[in-house]
């Protein structure tokens, strides 16, 4: 799932081992996992550099498309070829090392030119020109081309890894594959985004969305249309935690007043019309699956108590073609309830800052954030975290 070398946990295994209990007995994480920066950078440097969603495939539609985004402890440059295939390379000029593309920048261009001395690359990372070495005798560029990283396009979404250690990408998502699948985000468009950057740790975000423990207390809109104790979470292959729950009877989706200004996915079954899928990807991609939409929050870590999150709203294309289309239905439910969980996530933050914070109890109705903190913890260990979520694994 991530980088797997052997390395030493951020934590002292010992105090982890309340994380680690079983279910009706775990616990939170250690606080230091939510404050502490040497937490912050080890998860970056292992979790983070592999396998992590980059965005959709469809921001760099076009040949010569070309982007560069940070990942981890490093950079990443992504191109798309004129043979349509999507590559990732560690941002890095195999002259002297300077960066291809600054992080956050993008180009379109049929080569790469490092903006140093101009050392030129194809868009498959392969070494064009290198200026003054024509003269060189036995300059052989074939070694010398980009570094390249394991990459994947999957359902439309980008992921790559950034150590090349982290293993098979179909074993990463293992059984998700059967639970995204009939929902053809490929196919689906994004019609609408938001940006957030909010004042609390990543894991903290991914907790609170993996539990509706808190949806009576918070999110009565969310109720109006969902009963919060409805539905329950899987326990399948892959380095994912998620579950579904159900919509009331006269709700079509989730919106403010449950009607849906769209088109059910074609090819759902009855039960995918009925309920809402709710998935963390590990580590960043959050995947929520309606009868006639998918959301996505794809987080990026910025510091142990910042996180930068892009919401994002696919729709198919039967949709989009209706008349006066509008996404704001699906959009408006759900920046009103990120509103309301980034408010309790920056509290839980401020919270867990204290030196008196202890990790405390998960209730049965967190069974979703005991899998996913259970995950964490084995990761910090450097263990296979999926395999000892469940005794009957
Ligand atoms: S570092 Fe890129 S050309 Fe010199
Ligand atoms: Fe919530």
């Amino acid at each position: 799932m991530f980088s797997q070398d052997a390395v030493a946990s951020p934590i002292d295994p010992a105090r982890l081992a309340s994380a680690l209990a079983p279910p009706g007995r775990s616990t939170l994480l250690p606080r230091e996992a939510y404050v502490d920066p040497a937490v912050f950078a080890w998860e970056q440097a292992h979790f983070f550099s592999g396998w992590v969603c980059l965005g959709r495939g469809t921001d760099l539609a076009e040949p010569g498309s070309q982007r560069a985004v940070s990942l981890g402890t490093a950079g990443v440059l992504l191109t798309r070829a004129e043979d349509g295939v999507l590559r990732a390379f560690a941002n890095v000029c195999r002259h002297r090392g300077h960066e291809l593309l600054p992080c956050g920048s993008g180009a379109r261009k049929k080569g790469i030119v490092c903006p140093y001395h101009a050392w030129s690359y194809r868009l498959d990372g392969s070494l064009l020109g290198a200026p003054g070495f024509r003269d060189v005798p036995d300059f052989d560029p074939g070694p010398l081309g980009l570094i390249e990283l394991p990459s994947q396009e999957w359902h439309g979404w980008v992921f790559v890894d950034g150590s090349g250690r982290a293993g098979p990408f179909a074993d990463h998502i293992g059984e998700l594959e059967g639970i995204v699948a009939p929902y053809r985000p490929a196919t689906l468009q994004v019609l609408a985004s938001h940006e957030y950057e909010i004042a609390a740790n990543w894991k903290t975000v991914v907790e609170n969305y993996q539990e509706c423990y808190h949806c009576s207390m918070i999110h009565p809109e969310l109720c109006a249309v969902s009963p919060p104790d409805s539905g329950s979470n899987l326990d399948l292959d892959g380095d994912w935690v998620g579950g579904w729950m159900s919509l009331r009877d006269e709700a079509e989706t989730m919106s403010l007043d449950g009607r849906s200004a769209g088109v059910v996915i074609e090819g759902l079954s009855e039960t995918e019309r009925r309920t809402v899928m709710y998935v963390a990807l590990f580590p960043n991609l959050l995947v929520s699956l309606h009868p006639d939409y998918v959301m996505t929050h794809r987080l990026t870590p910025l510091a142990a108590d910042r996180t930068a999150i892009e919401c994002a709203w696919l729709f198919p294309e039967e949709a989009k073609q209706q008349a006066g289309f509008d996404p704001a239905y699906a959009v408006d439910f759900w920046d009103l309830t990120n509103r309301q969980d980034w408010a309790a996530c920056e509290s839980v933050q401020r919270g867990l800052s204290s030196e008196h914070a202890r990790p405390g109890p998960l209730a049965p109705e967190e069974d979703g954030v005991q899998q996913f903190v259970a995950m964490v913890a084995n990761g910090y260990l450097g263990q296979d975290a999926r395999k000892t979520v469940s005794p009957a694994r």
